[in-house]
């Protein structure tokens, strides 16, 4: 079996995946964290693992970027290879005087500016949770650990450069705590599919507050989030 956007045989990825927007950082995590790994996807470089994590088969595969990416990708995982769960694990610019550059967010619901959720002809307004079960799990995985994290809403836009300066301090004043670009097609798809999503951020920037950080701590905290995402997997 495959699709338009993906070589993989079925049976060939795990119930669980993993979903970095860069397809460089499936590669990253799939050398460093998984054993026994196979590449099931190379087309248009959207590169895609499958390995053991402590005695777990887990995949891990990139999203691109935007809802149209991470929409085709997920759908395709959902309904052609009977995934069952996909964690985004992402980055964030923050919107919240409280959440500082390599915090966490656990992604509990995402507002949008984009159309996706207008094919389904719903008589109203979708709103996109996370699953509660890897919520639940993410929560418990920081506190072990002792991890600066968030959770709540945020802004998934379609726009990366938006042509009204004033666009983020709206979504934070609804209580947004951080502004990506994926994560309510990827809980539109799996509510449509009957599955399970969720999205764990690292906020790389932030929307008001000028914050810098080291490249080596950039590492560190994309390797906590890593580590909490493999647990809940
Ligand atoms: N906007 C949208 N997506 C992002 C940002 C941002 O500022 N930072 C990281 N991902």
């Amino acid at each position: 079996m495959n699709t338009p956007h993906n070589e993989a045989k079925k049976g060939e990825i795990a119930p669980v995946v993993l979903m970095p927007g860069d397809p460089l950082r499936a590669k990253y995590v799939a050398e460093h964290y998984l054993k026994d790994v196979k590449v099931f996807n190379t087309v248009r470089n959207m590169l895609g693992y499958t390995g053991d994590y402590q005695g777990k088969r887990v995949s891990v595969m990139g999203s691109g970027m935007g809802m149209p990416s991470i929409g085709i990708y997920s759908h395709e995982l959902y309904h052609f290879y009977d995934v069952d769960a996909i964690i985004r694990i992402g980055s964030c610019g923050a919107l919240n005087e409280n959440i500082h550059v390599r915090d966490l967010i656990l992604v509990q619901g995402a507002c949008t500016d984009s159309r996706y959720a207008s094919q389904f002809e719903l008589p109203g307004t979708y709103s996109a949770i996370s699953s509660f079960d890897l919520l639940e799990k993410a929560v418990n995985c920081c506190r072990e650990k002792d991890l600066r994290f968030h959770v709540g809403n945020v802004i998934a836009s379609d726009f990366f450069y938006h042509a009204d300066a004033n666009s983020a301090e709206k979504w934070a004043s609804v209580g947004c705590l951080g502004v990506e670009m994926e994560s309510y097609a990827l809980f539109m798809n799996a509510a449509y599919a009957k599955k399970k999503a969720m999205t764990l951020l690292t906020v790389s920037d932030h929307l008001f507050l000028k914050e810098d950080t080291t490249p080596q701590e950039r590492e560190k905290t994309f390797h906590d989030m890593m580590e909490v995402a493999l647990e809940i997997a």
